[in-house]
Formats: C-alpha cells, sequence, structure tokens
C-alpha cells in the first residue's frame, strides 16, 4: 500500500519538474519564473488545486510517441486571491516550448468551462512558442475551442491575460478576446508575424521586442492594458487588480473594509481647477481624493492619455472611473480616448461595475487625421456604451463641456441617474472665442464690441447655472465635498432597476 502511495508522490515530483532541471534554468536566465513559481506567486499560499496533472499528449508523429512530459506544457487548476477563488492556467515554457497542442487546448478548456459554471474568474499565464508544430491541425482545432470559450465567457467572468514569454501567431488571440492584457516588460511579446516574416515580406527590419514587446502594445497599439517590469511585479499587481473585479457577472461589485471617512472633505479641491480656462490640471489628481485611500488601479495608463480609465473604491465598493484628462491635449476626446474610454464602460457595465465620469472637455480633437481615421465611427463608440450602460452613472463636471463632446460624457440624457457640476464648469456648445466669431462675425474687426459679446457669452453659457435650471445638472456642488457627494450617489443608486428593450445583441459601431 505504501508503495502504492509513494509512487503517487514519485509522479507527482516528475510531473512538477516539467522540462526538467536544465530548461528551468534556462527559464530563470531568462528573467523568468516557472509557470508552478508564477502561480504561486499569484495565488494565496497553499490555495492551488491541480488539475490534469498527469494529461499527455496524443500525438505520434515526429517521434513524438517517444516524447512524454505529464501536464503537456501547461498548469492548471483554481486556488484564492485574497481569499476569492478564481480559476488559472499558466503555460509552461519548459515543456515543448509551452506550446499549445490538442491535450494541451482541452486542460486550458477544462477549466474555462469550470470558471464558467462556477462563477469566478479566469487568469491565463500565457509563455508559449504558439500552436505544437509536431501536431498541425490538432493544435489549430485546439486554440480555436480554447477561442470559442474565451467569447462564451465574456461577460460572464472576468478574463485576465498576463503575457510572461512569447506569444506569437494566431496564439495572441485568446488573450485579445479577454478582458485586460498585461505584459512583463523585456520578456514578453505579442505578434501576429514574427520579425522574420516581415524581414521577407515586407522587408522592414525590426527586433521582437520593437514589433511586439510591452512599450509597442501599452503606448502604440493599445492591445495591453498595462506593463509590469518583472514577472513578481506582474502578478502582485494582479491580484491588486483582481481585488477589485467581481467574480462575474451576477455578483456585483466587491466590497472591502475601507478606512476611510466616507464624508471627507477636501478643501484643496477648491482650487484645483485653475482661474485661467486655459491652464491644465491633473484630472488624476482628482480620482485619487475621490477614492477611499487614494487607491486608483489605472488601465492603458500609458495610451490615449487624453481619457484616464481605471478603478477605485468608495466606501469599500468598487466604482469604475472615466475622466478627460485636461493635461493631454487640453481632453479632447480623439479617435484613440473613444475606444479606450468605450471598451472600459462596457467592462464596467457587463460585470455591475457602478461608473464614475468626470467631465473637463472641450470637444472633440479637430483635424483630418482624425476624420480620415474614423472619429465618428469611434466616437459613437463611446456614446452607445454609454447609451447602453444600466449600471449607476454618477457625473461630474469640474470644467469645460462643450458641444458633443458634452452629449458623450455621461450626460443625464443618456440616463445619467446623478450628474453634479462644480461652480467652475461651463456648459456650452462652444467656447466663447468661436462662439462669438461665428455669432458676431460682422463685428470682427472692432475689439471693444468683441469683447462686450465675449463677456456676454461667457455670462450666460460659460457656467453650470443654464443646464442647471433645465435640470440636467441635478446639482451644482462645491469642489470639496465631492468624495461625499458623489459616496451618496452610489448609496443611492445601489438598488438601481434598469433594463433595455429585449434584443439579441445590439450593433455597436465597431
Ligand atoms: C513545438 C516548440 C514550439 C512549437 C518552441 N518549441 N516552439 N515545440 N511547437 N511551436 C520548443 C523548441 O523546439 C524547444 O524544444 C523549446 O520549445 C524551446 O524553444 P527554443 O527555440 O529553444 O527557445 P527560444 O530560443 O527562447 O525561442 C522561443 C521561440 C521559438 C521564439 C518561441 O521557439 C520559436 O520561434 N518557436 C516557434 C514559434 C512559431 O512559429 N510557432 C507557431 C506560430 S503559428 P527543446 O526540446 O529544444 O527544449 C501558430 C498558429 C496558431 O501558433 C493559430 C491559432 C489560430
Amino acid at each position: 500500500m505504501s508503495d502504492i502511495l509513494g509512487q503517487l508522490d514519485e509522479r507527482r515530483a516528475q510531473a512538477r519538474l516539467g522540462g526538467g532541471e536544465k530548461r528551468i534554468e534556462s527559464q530563470h536566465a531568462k528573467g523568468k519564473l516557472t509557470a508552478r513559481e508564477r502561480l504561486e506567486l499569484l495565488l494565496d499560499p497553499g490555495s492551488f488545486e491541480e488539475f490534469d496533472m498527469f494529461v499527455k499528449h496524443r500525438s505520434t508523429d515526429f517521434g513524438m510517441e517517444k516524447n512524454h512530459i505529464a501536464g503537456d506544457g501547461v498548469v492548471t487548476g483554481w486556488g484564492t486571491i485574497n481569499g476569492r477563488k478564481t480559476f488559472v492556467f499558466a503555460q509552461d515554457f519548459t515543456v515543448f516550448g509551452g506550446s499549445l497542442s490538442e491535450t494541451h487546448a482541452r486542460k486550458i478548456c477544462k477549466v474555462q468551462e469550470m470558471a464558467m459554471k462556477q462563477g469566478a474568474p479566469i487568469i491565463g499565464l500565457q509563455d508559449s512558442g504558439g500552436a505544437r508544430i509536431q501536431e498541425g491541425v490538432a493544435a489549430l482545432a485546439g486554440y480555436t475551442d480554447v477561442f470559442q470559450n474565451n467569447i462564451l465567457a465574456s461577460g460572464v467572468v472576468p478574463q485576465i491575460s498576463v503575457i510572461m514569454g512569447p506569444s506569437a501567431g494566431g496564439a495572441v488571440y485568446s488573450p485579445a478576446l479577454t478582458d485586460f492584457i498585461f505584459m512583463v516588460r523585456d520578456s514578453s511579446y505579442m505578434f501576429l508575424t514574427g520579425p522574420d516574416v516581415l524581414k521577407t515580406v515586407t522587408n522592414e527590419i525590426v527586433t521582437a521586442e520593437e514589433l511586439g514587446g510591452a512599450k509597442t502594445h501599452t503606448t502604440k497599439s493599445s492591445v495591453a492594458d498595462g506593463a509590469f517590469d518583472n514577472d513578481m511585479e506582474a502578478l502582485a499587481e494582479i491580484r491588486r487588480l483582481f481585488d477589485f473585479l467581481p467574480l462575474n457577472n451576477r455578483e456585483g461589485s466587491p466590497e472591502r473594509p475601507f478606512f476611510d471617512k466616507h464624508d471627507r472633505l477636501d478643501e484643496s479641491l477648491d482650487t484645483l481647477v485653475p482661474d485661467n480656462p486655459n491652464i491644465p490640471y491633473d484630472m488624476k489628481e482628482l480620482v485619487e481624493k475621490i477614492g477611499d485611500e487614494g487607491d486608483f488601479f489605472e488601465i492603458q495608463r500609458d495610451f490615449a492619455k487624453n481619457m484616464l480609465t481605471g478603478f477605485i473604491r468608495l466606501e469599500g465598493r468598487t466604482v469604475g472611473v472615466i475622466g478627460n484628462q485636461p493635461m493631454v491635449l487640453a481632453g479632447c476626446i480623439d479617435s484613440d480616448a473613444s475606444r479606450k474610454a468605450a471598451r472600459f464602460v462596457r467592462f464596467c457595465d457587463c460585470f455591475e461595475i457602478p461608473i464614475l465620469t468626470l467631465v473637463d472637455v472641450p470637444g472633440f480633437l479637430p483635424g483630418t487625421s482624425q476624420e480620415f481615421g474614423g472619429v465618428i465611427k469611434h466616437g459613437a463608440k463611446l456614446l452607445y456604451a454609454y447609451g447602453e450602460a444600466t449600471v449607476p452613472k454618477v457625473t461630474v463636471i469640474t470644467r469645460k463641456a462643450y458641444g458633443g463632446a458634452y452629449c458623450v460624457m455621461a450626460p443625464k440624457h443618456l440616463r445619467g441617474d446623478i450628474n453634479y457640476a462644480w461652480p467652475t464648469a461651463q456648459i456650452a456648445v462652444m467656447g466663447a472665442k468661436g462662439a462669438v466669431e461665428i455669432l458676431h462675425r460682422k463685428d470682427l474687426g472692432d475689439a471693444d464690441k468683441i469683447a462686450e459679446h465675449t463677456a456676454d457669452y461667457e455670462e450666460k453659457f460659460l457656467s453650470p447655472f443654464r443646464a442647471a435650471e433645465r435640470g440636467y445638472i441635478d446639482e451644482v456642488i462645491q469642489p470639496r465635498s465631492t468624495r461625499k457627494r458623489v459616496a451618496r450617489a452610489f448609496a443611492l443608486t445601489r438598488d438601481k432597476q434598469l433594463s433595455n428593450p429585449w434584443k439579441k445583441h445590439g450593433n455597436l459601431p465597431l
């Protein structure tokens, strides 16, 4: 009997070695942890339950029938993060380069299906040479099964991908179908076609890092939502993000203990908006001063910086924040900012996370590059996302809310629940200069008259009161009281009931 029990331990020890000591050393030499080391850091100590540790591939070509490694290049199972359950898979680069075979895919599909059934998120740690070359179409079929499950799980449980090594070819599409992608700087890359193919086909010479490294995907392509310096930092930050997320689409925002007064006043906010409307200020300061303990998990920090997106907590509950950033492009909305914010709004809405919108926007960014790039359609994505969202929506206009950008940034008319404005708000079709030039073209040569018209326009329109008179703003509030007012607004709307007309699904302007 003890022999049989001992055999299990031996088999487990063998499986845990993956591709063997030499390949583990080589993984460490690249500054990367192994799949199991990564899971240990990601999950609460001792919480990991592994599945399918002894699964082997079924391939018989190219001598593979003599080359079996238990687990087949991916470690799967479930565990907890700060006591909340999650399903996980971590590709093991030491086993056939983490490449995906039919059985490797089956293991991933199993945890994806369990995640949907049990209502828990799924976190995938990707480190793979792509489709297992020796398996041909069976590997492609496996990939596609994983993609199908990614699609079915979308909006049911949060899906997070962390790219911790190569992710090339069609392999990139599983992460791309998930809610968030994070990368590790200098050791991960994602591309459809690699540098060698590019050299032959398009004559372009680029390194893997330039083509698909963390910098490229967080600043240029926006494929990735964030990047971290090493495996350890990445896994610690994923734990932090996880704490903000609901487990599924039914349970609502998680609630955590908080140590900040809900009615904390912050006098410094009274002077956040400069007297000169053309001088920028940092909207992030407002976000951090509203949220519990100043904790803000920013999403896509390095892309479309004119729009802020991320998570805070109010009275311990997660809130998604979208804010114009006057420090970049004066806070104008462009195509990139529209796409970034629209995707974030939709994430929040499908997982019942309330949305706080902070508005200071002089309009959509003008220019041929924007028009030719389809800003109409991209802006419509944001409009659609806000208009479709049924979660509690609270908006604060701090300064400018001009023109189409007013219509897009969660106004009352897109079913905003509570819409506040600071006394410094200016809600109008456009700024004074542009308006006067159009309305009083005949007086353009007369500086005194233009000054008079401008003062008149500013007096009439560049305040929150015209909008407040019509009920488009529920209340004009003191900046210092923003946290308190916003927290009360979300407390009020906690049990909100709103649904959209029945449909199979809408037709988001993609
Ligand atoms: C089988 C693979 C493999 C693969 C790597 N290995 N990729 N085995 N199928 N796709 C194995 C290697 O043979 C090697 O085995 C071990 O993994 C480590 O690989 P190295 O090349 O030594 O490592 P490194 O120098 O770090 O290079 C990593 C790499 C390179 C850049 C990922 O291995 C590589 O280019 N691999 C092929 C990438 C690729 O073209 N994949 C197919 C993409 S198309 P040993 O035994 O020596 O340790 C695709 C289609 C998907 O994925 C479509 C889905 C719709």
